[in-house]
């Protein structure tokens, strides 16, 4: 019998492994009548919250979609303030997250991305490295597709090098190409803003996860938003395919 992607077919109180869409930024800025980069200021504002609200409430794997690979058909001047936000989060706040004990990973395709960046990603993550307080993992440059694609082509080049035999691909063997082998099986999507879709984050990840879709924008997220949708989750039932448990 294959293994079940969760060890319990029954729903754990607390997420061990949060993923948030943080969506609503232009949204939040418009109904200010400002431009969509100040939206992307107070996003920023509402990562440091959750990182702190995460850590507080016991959520110890957050992973955030920053940037997919989509994303880059948006206005230059609108993706260059979003990679400035970027920097600026990381290089300010990088004292902090070491000093409290947050381990940063970033996942995404690093093929093509200015050096600046990478260089910032590779300093991110080797300062956190022992960091293991609260897991917080970035998706930068990130498509659900391309990822999969990217872990396909690893395995091929494996097996055409035959490092591994093409009958020995399982989905637990696949799992350990994507971005995300070093983090555990994902539990809860939180996507603010009111869109109700994926947009391609996580696909493989989110097979058995639990979504919950929240009216907020992003700007406005809150510990008390994280911690309705924690218990949201608190109060469902996960099956993975088996039967209601009596
Ligand atoms: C999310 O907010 C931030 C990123 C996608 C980087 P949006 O910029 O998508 O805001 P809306 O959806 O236009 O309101
Ligand atoms: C998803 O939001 C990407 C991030 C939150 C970084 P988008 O705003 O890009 O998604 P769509 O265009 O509404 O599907
Ligand atoms: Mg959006």
């Amino acid at each position: 019998m294959m293994a079940a992607p969760n060890p319990s077919p029954h729903a754990p109180p607390r997420p061990r492994h949060v993923a948030i869409i943080m969506d609503g930024n232009g949204r939040w800025a418009r109904q200010r009548s400002r431009p969509r980069t100040f939206g992307h200021r107070a996003g920023v504002e509402a990562l440091r919250r959750t990182v702190e609200a995460a850590g507080d409430l016991g959520v110890p794997y957050l992973t955030v979609f920053g940037f997919s690979t989509e994303n880059w058909t948006r206005p230059p001047d609108e993706v260059s303030a979003l990679l400035d936000l970027l920097r600026l989060y990381v290089d300010r706040d990088l004292d902090r997250l070491v000093a409290e004990g947050v381990r940063v990973r970033v996942i995404g395709a690093r093929d093509g991305l200015a050096a600046d960046i990478l260089d910032m990603i590779e300093r991110a993550e080797a300062r956190t490295r022992s960091n293991q307080a609260l897991n917080l993992t970035i998706a930068f440059n990130y498509g659900g597709r391309q990822e999969i694609v990217r872990a396909a082509r690893a395995f091929a080049e494996d097996a055409a090098a035959g490092r591994v035999e093409p009958p020995a691909l399982t989905p637990d063997l696949f799992a350990q190409y994507l971005d995300t082998r070093d983090l555990p099986p994902l539990d809860l999507v939180i996507r603010t803003s009111g869109e109700v879709r994926l947009s391609n984050f996580l696909l493989w990840q989110a097979a058995y996860a639990e979504f919950v879709f929240l009216d907020v924008l992003w700007p406005d997220f809150d510990r008390a938003a994280l911690a309705g949708a924690l218990d949201e989750y608190a109060s469902r039932e996960r099956r993975f395919g088996a039967v209601e448990a009596v």
